[in-house]
């Protein structure tokens, strides 16, 4: 993962929305003398893969955001109306055609910062229908979007409170109904658990995974977040896409993962937004020889980025990534991630022609420049994409 090659003077030549040929400018243009050509200044990358994201939301959490400032960290936050549940209220209550527009602005501003494929997941419905509303509402987005959004369902992000004292029964619900109609209706490729200890602990996340998998759909796992309890052994187990986030993952997780294909997905932002001053060990994942992936995690509670530039920053900086181990993160490795290296993810023969150009003079510096958007234009399959003029707004649109 340390190596990236890099052309001067580069040209790559597209046909029916992918990549048919890298080379020199001049020698492109000779063999090709009727392509039509678009000059692009800076530095031209493969577009970004954003693997993970809880793009699906209402309302920005800033109370949480407050108190967390005040000293009172996640759990307590939690614990007192606050996290997870406060969204979920949230997306209950609001009308689909809301979410779905709040969804299209966001996926807008993760596409302007050079996102052109973008996994999103459910999870603040915890119940049938809300559940479905935010994968229809990501649907209806997915269908007119410019960016590729791969939709997972994450109907474990935590356990409803009408469930609180019955959760086997909700584990049921998971199983026996929400899964099959989720993967029937082809509302999402992929299914992910909160695996955690004080939210869905191994046993459960092995019965909802593994029903994930006998209905067809990948397996995703929220493993070892804020402490280690097997989750990434589990990923393994399950030949899941991707173990995400990590940072409580054990040395017996770390062995797992580096003799596996499944992915390590670190969420660096997330890290730093709650104020916890302890990362994934990423070196140690990869000098073990893990294949690893970054990501925003965007989310209204741990982490409001839409910024894979400023996530490879972090890479750099918080987990002591290479710039070349940041870039492949967010591309080839994100790609793999979402099981969709064979298609995307590189400036390569044969791959969607997904591209983003920067206005930079070193490749590195799209990791170095932290928290300013040097993305010039994003093509997705070939074809420019228009970029928000106006502010596209991340919050709510006009709600006081
Ligand atoms: O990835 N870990 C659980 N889910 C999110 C947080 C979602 C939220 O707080 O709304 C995460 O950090
Ligand atoms: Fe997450």
């Amino acid at each position: 993962m340390a190596q990236v090659e890099v052309l001067r003077d580069a040209a790559v030549l597209i046909d029916g929305g992918c990549i048919r040929t890298v080379g020199t400018y001049r020698e492109l243009r000779d063999a090709h003398a009727s392509a039509v050509v678009e000059e692009v200044r800076g530095v031209l990358f493969p577009g970004f893969v954003d693997c993970h994201t809880h793009a699906v939301f209402g309302a920005p959490r800033l109370d949480d955001h407050q108190r967390r400032a005040l000293g009172e960290d996640y759990k307590t936050i939690a614990s007192l109306g606050g996290g997870i549940l406060q969204s979920v209220r949230d997306v209950r209550a609001r009308p689909e055609a809301e979410l779905t527009d709040l969804t299209r602005s966001r996926v807008e501003r993760l596409l302007a910062h050079g996102s052109t494929t973008i996994e999103a997941k459910s999870g603040y419905g915890l119940d049938p229908a809300t559940e479905l509303k935010q994968l229809r509402a990501l649907a209806t987005v997915a269908a007119d979007a410019r960016a590729a959004l791969v939709p997972t369902f994450l109907g474990a992000h935590e356990v409803p409170p009408e469930f609180r004292d019955r959760r086997a029964d909700y584990v049921r619900l998971l199983c026996d109904d929400l899964i099959p109609t989720v993967a029937q209706e082809r509302l999402a490729v992929a299914c992910d658990v909160f695996c955690e200890p004080g939210v869905f602990d191994v046993a459960e996340t092995r019965a909802i995974l593994t029903a994930a998998r006998r209905h067809g759909l990948g397996v995703k796992l929220h493993a070892d977040e804020l402490e280690g309890s097997g989750g990434a052994e589990l990923a393994v187990e399950l030949g899941a896409l991707s173990a995400d986030h990590l940072a409580g993952v054990s040395a017996a997780g770390v062995r797992a993962l580096a003799g596996s294909d499944t992915v390590a997905v670190l969420l660096p932002a997330t890290m730093i937004f709650l104020g916890t001053h302890r990362q994934a060990p990423a070196r140690r994942l990869l000098e073990a020889g893990a294949a690893l992936a970054l990501a925003t995690d965007f989310n209204p509670g741990s982490s409001p980025t839409v910024s894979l530039p400023l996530v490879m920053a972090l890479g750099v900086s918080q987990l002591g990534l290479r710039h070349a181990e940041a870039l492949l993160a967010v591309t080839v490795n994100a790609a793999a991630a979402l099981g969709l290296a064979g298609d995307r993810g590189q400036i390569a023969p044969g791959l969607r022609a997904d591209l983003v150009s920067c206005e930079v003079s070193d490749w590195r510096e799209v990791a170095y420049w932290m928290g300013a958007n040097l993305v010039t234009a994003v093509w997705t399959g070939g074809s420019a994409c228009p970029l928000p003029t106006r502010s596209v707004s991340l919050g709510l649109h006009g709600e006081a």
